[in-house]
């Protein structure tokens, strides 16, 4: 198949955001994370939590852990919550319960995380945004955050390891490639949007807070604070947005 016949990727449509971090240096790049991190804990709901959601390998756990570790926040993963309660792994819980009751721990679990009203990064299962209820809470009570990344990407990724029992049905590529169809109405609906899987962790948790703070405390602020970073001997990049 030639690349123009290529069909879209769905979980890679939107378009990127500015990729100024491209040329950041590791040091640069750290002290804008800081810059952006410490924006952000001068948002006005100081206890909101933060909920990554998103598919399977989109690198919810490496992302919240880097994000916590930001802010300086807790890092909690609504599926080790669950394994925790119910004393064995997700698989077991599939596979002597099924699906069905899975999908209730995790209500339950992200229930009673979110009714804590504490800062903390949580990040969820893939498939946990799909319940009315969970969503409207997460929705309601938190910033949710949609991480995205190209099939190949989490291909990649969940391939590393075969904890997943709904990747265990099939193939791997044509079961995330539904999942991604049927799920993106669902997880568009967070407020923030952002592509995982840029390269450099933190290159995902700079366009993660610049977004957040986009949305919290408005385009006109962030775009300022990019003018000013911008070098000025450089001509301006062009939006890609
Ligand atoms: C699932 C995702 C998994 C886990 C379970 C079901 C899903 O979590 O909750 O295997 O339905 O997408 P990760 O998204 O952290 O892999």
């Amino acid at each position: 198949m030639s690349m123009a016949q290529k069909k879209p990727n769905i979980t890679n449509e939107v378009k990127p955001a500015r990729r100024k971090s491209l040329s950041m240096s590791d040091a640069q790049l750290r002290n804008a994370v800081k810059d952006a991190a410490a924006k952000f804990l001068t948002r006005p709901d100081t206890n909101q939590p933060i909920v990554l959601i998103g598919l399977m390998g989109v690198g919810k756990t490496a992302v919240g852990k880097r994000l916590a570790q930001v802010l300086k926040l807790r890092f909690i993963d609504s599926d080790q919550e669950i394994e925790k309660a119910a004393g064995m792994k997700v698989s077991e819980i599939f596979e002597k319960f099924g699906e069905e009751y899975f999908r209730d721990r995790e209500r339950a679990v992200i229930a009673r995380l979110l009714n804590e009203r504490a800062s903390r990064v949580i990040a969820t299962g893939g498939g946990a945004f799909l319940n009315d209820e969970t969503r409207k809470l997460i929705l309601d009570q938190s910033l949710a955050v949609w991480l995205r990344a190209p099939i190949d990407v989490l291909v990649e990724r969940t391939g590393r390891r075969d904890t997943r029992p709904l990747l265990q049905a099939g193939n791997p590529r044509d079961i995330l490639s539904n999942l991604a169809k049927i799920r993106e109405k669902f997880y568009r609906q967070a407020s923030v949007h952002c592509n995982s899987g840029l390269g450099r962790l933190d290159r995902t948790v700079l366009s993660l807070l610049t977004r957040a703070n986009r949305s919290i405390f408005g385009e006109n602020e962030a775009k300022q604070r990019r003018r000013r970073w911008r070098p000025k001997s450089k001509k301006p990049e062009t939006e890609q947005k």
